[in-house]
């Protein structure tokens, strides 16, 4: 039975399809249908299709009681819009249905999900509890299951948090069934846990994949766990960083932890960590393993702490383009997922150009694009690369090679507000090679450092005039460049 509040949310969105115009639109991000969006959830395949829902408030273009958005895709590029998954609408979710997971099962999608309801406490006042609960659905339409929720406070030890218990990851190996979930401990530092299942009905708890103790953040959420390229990765985000060097500049960041678990103890050994993007707007990502065996992560792309976007907008919210994630020695690294390419419209290339000075080449131009730049050689000291630019607004990507520094600023693409512009990243042992893809779609900048080595997403909102390109250089640089448009068809 479809309850009231689902009902209300889909007559909701279907306001949103016929209200907003595609030209309000970016043309291959997945954008809020209508209202707010935030955090990828149940990123999944099921039926030869990958799946992909998300936190949701359909009614205001702030953050509210969170519903379940929901859409698929064949190629994660273009998403068809599915009616809303789920909604707050039981004693134990009444808060929120909060981010989770799902997987295929028995023919079945099932996701799990953390129910937000509250508590009262022994002095009377009220207090958030979370737990982590199951809906089984077809693809379409789900149901929540009596035996929620499936893992609740009673099954944790002393010293774990239940209000901050959520996100719970899923996946299958051989015949049980894992979850991890972000926690506090008792000193209110983030710990993921781990859960197993032979029904996923009926869950016991393993132990502490991993305890942070306030090294990164506060608390930890929404966990991935996975094995990528005989490593086992651990994607979380955490709350309340403090910036180290130029990592974790975000306030709520994002971490990957690379190492070993041993899984007859199900104890993960950490060998490296470091932060998963370096942009303005990154957060919450998670993954699915595809069919020809690719890990594909999506994130929201926003900042907890400010909400870019454009207040005429009835949407506010995007996910990153999907990457194909691979680990080398010891790094996560990060390309936009191989379908993009279908999507190429006119192709523009460049060998060996010197630029000495500042230059505009034919034909590299526009605001949806798929770029990559090259600088091999020269004795330059700096370069820019000014984006989506007209006569008031531009955006830069600057390399100062002495400093072996990547810049992103965008203080002059238009916005209106005052918050942070500027974000660097660092690159490896240059010596004046570098190598730059650039993801522009109408509202975002996406850098991918040396084949994906680093990755920086940042939101703009210049108005949709602004489509030069020019570049800029401090001494003689060699560059070659090739240009990709790229087309919603
Ligand atoms: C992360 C997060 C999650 C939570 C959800 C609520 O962005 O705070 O921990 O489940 O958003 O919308």
């Amino acid at each position: 039975m479809v309850s009231q509040k689902l009902e209300k949310a889909n007559r909701q969105q279907e306001k949103g399809n016929k209200e907003i115009p595609m030209e309000q639109r970016p043309i291959f991000h997945f954008s809020a249908p209508i209202g707010w969006l935030n955090d990828p959830n149940g990123f999944s395949y099921y039926k030869e299709e990958y799946h992909l829902f998300y936190q949701y408030h359909p009614y205001d273009t702030n953050w509210g009681p969170m519903h379940w958005g929901h859409s698929k895709t064949k190629d994660f590029i273009k998403w068809e819009q599915l009616p809303v998954a789920l909604a707050p609408d039981l004693e134990y979710d009444k808060e929120g249905c909060f981010s989770g997971s799902a997987l295929e099962y028995d023919g079945k999608h099932v996701l799990m999900y953390t129910g937000v309801t509250t508590k009262e406490t022994e002095n009377g006042k009220s207090a958030a509890l979370q737990t982590q609960c199951i809906a089984v659905g077809d693809g379409i339409s789900y149901h929540k299951i009596e035996k929620n929720p499936v893992i609740a406070g009673e099954l944790l030890p002393t010293g774990c948090s239940r209000e901050d218990f959520r996100d719970p990851k899923i996946w299958q190996e051989k015949d049980a069934f894992y979850a991890v979930v972000g926690n506090r401990d008792q000193n209110g530092s983030g710990q993921i846990l781990l859960f197993t299942s032979k029904d996923l009905n009926c869950w016991n708890y393993c132990g502490i994949l991993l305890k942070n103790n306030y090294e990164y953040g506060s608390m930890w959420e929404c966990p991935d766990f996975f094995e990528l390229d005989g490593n086992h990765v651990l994607l979380v985000s955490p709350q309340d960083m403090e910036a180290k060097d130029l990592e974790f500049h975000c306030g709520n960041g994002t971490l990957s932890v690379i190492g070993k678990f041993d899984k007859t103890n199900l104890i993960f050994h950490r060998e490296n960590q470091r932060a998963i993007d370096y942009g303005l707007d990154f957060y919450a990502p998670q993954t699915v393993r595809t069919k020809d065996d690719r890990r594909i992560m999506i994130a929201w792309m926003q900042s907890w702490d400010y909400h870019m976007g454009n207040e005429e907008f009835k949407w506010s919210g995007m996910m990153t383009v999907p990457r194909e994630l691979r680990v080398e020695n010891g790094t996560l690294f990060q390309v936009p997922v191989r379908e993009i390419e279908t999507y190429y419209g006119d192709t523009v290339t460049y060998e060996h150009v010197t630029i000495d000075g500042m230059l505009e080449l034919e034909g590299i131009h526009g605001r949806t694009l798929d770029m990559t730049i090259e600088v091999n050689a020269g004795e330059y000291k700096t370069f820019e690369i000014i984006l989506a630019a007209n006569e008031q607004h531009y955006t830069t990507l600057s390399y100062e090679r002495d400093q072996s520094v990547v810049t992103f600023n965008r203080t002059y693409s238009g916005d209106k507000r005052d918050r942070t512009h500027i974000r660097s990243m660092r690159v490896k042992e240059a010596q004046g090679k570098i190598k730059l893809r650039v993801l522009l779609d109408w509202y975002s900048v996406e850098v991918f450092l040396n084949d994906g080595e680093k990755a920086m997403t940042s939101l703009i909102y210049t108005e949709r005039e602004a489509q030069k390109i020019q570049f800029c250089t401090e001494g003689k640089a060699e560059f070659c460049i090739t240009k990709h448009e790229i087309n919603r068809e």
